[in-house]
């Protein structure tokens, strides 16, 4: 295990501010999946940098570790008016993922924020939340599991890729039928978001295909949640649909650095080269998502088993490392 003196060397990795930004995240993604209370406490000391992509990295990695210790640090976010969008955004969908039903109050204040992503990330997150309390609800009933559960909460298909998502998938369906729920302007944003997880889950080509139509939708943070399912995917077919949205510049600077993000997961020659156009975009966000994701997408081929070896670089021989959980490098 890693001794609390390395923990603070890789905290202090995470916080200088002359470090390079990639080595900062691989740093973040170390205490990650260290996870307990010094990884906790050293990611949140890092809530007042500059950079509004580091922030919304420290509250989504926050909410992946799903401990309760963060809690008072990112409703301490979300409240904090002066934080960019994108940042009080993953807060409120950290909120959700921890899935403690504490939440709920301070969520539910935000419901309404006039910031159109926070507002829509609590709902999903509160709708997250009651959904859990739901499910507990029907497995204190054991005997009646089957019968008190919704027929949409049977059989929800497994998430391949690890992540704890903003709300749970949709039954399999066919394609067809989860595209024409995720394209339904009409329908609660959580219903469009279940079937977004289910084709995700299901990842054929087909799927992708329909997800990147998504990309095309109104809803700015149900434009970013699809990129981001497309950097988890890592499919080469929708390099394109994800160009077209990140050389758009018209197009929210959320939705553009989610693109670049996962362009950096495919980490095909084409995705890469893209990338490399946008390493001085005006906006500060899309340069060091491009900056990241070539980092990512040098990782991805370079066969290297670990993307967050900051451990390894404040290494001595004497520590044993214990990191034996790979965490595919994408990001929020
Ligand atoms: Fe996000
Ligand atoms: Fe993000």
């Amino acid at each position: 295990m890693a001794t609390p003196e390395k923990i603070s060397e890789v905290g202090q990795i995470l916080l200088d501010t002359k470090q390079p930004l990639k080595e900062r995240f691989r740093a973040l993604f170390t205490l990650r999946n260290l996870g307990g209370e010094q990884a906790v406490e050293s990611i949140a000391a890092c809530f007042e940098d500059g950079s509004a992509l580091l922030k919304h990295e420290l509250a989504y990695c926050l909410g992946q570790m799903q401990d309760v210790r963060a809690l008072p640090h990112l409703v301490a976010v979300l409240e904090d008016k002066s934080q960019e969008a994108m940042v009080r955004h993953e807060a409120g969908e950290a909120l959700g993922a921890i899935g403690d039903p504490t939440a709920i109050k301070v969520l539910e204040k935000y419901v309404n924020d006039p910031v159109v992503e926070v507002a829509e990330t609590c709902e999903l997150a509160l709708g997250r939340l009651h959904w859990l309390e739901e499910q507990n609800k029907n497995k204190l009933n054991s005997t009646q599991v089957s019968s008190d559960n919704k027929e949409e909460d049977v059989d929800l298909p497994e998430n391949p890729y690890k992540s704890v998502d903003p709300t749970p998938p949709a039954r399999v369906a066919s394609v067809e039928e989860l595209k024409a729920t995720l394209m339904d302007e009409n329908l609660p944003l959580f219903k469009r978001y279940r079937a977004m997880f289910t084709l995700r889950n299901l990842s054929t080509t087909d799927a992708v295909l329909a997800l990147a139509e998504g990309l095309k939708c109104s809803s700015a943070l149900f434009r970013h949640e699809i990129a981001y399912v497309l950097g988890q995917i890592q499919s080469p077919a929708c390099v394109e649909a994800l160009t077209q949205n990140l050389r758009d510049l018209a197009e929210s600077s959320m939705v553009r650095h989610e693109c670049a993000e996962a362009l950096g997961a495919i980490a095909t020659p084409e995705a890469m080269s893209v990338l490399q156009e946008f390493l001085s975009d005006t906006e500060r966000v899309v340069r060091e998502s491009c900056v990241v994701a070539l980092d990512m997408s040098e990782h991805e081929n370079s066969g290297q088993f670990q993307y967050a070896d900051g451990l390894n670089k404040v290494e001595t021989k004497s520590v044993e490392v214990n990191l034996s959980t790979p965490v595919q490098a994408v990001t929020s």
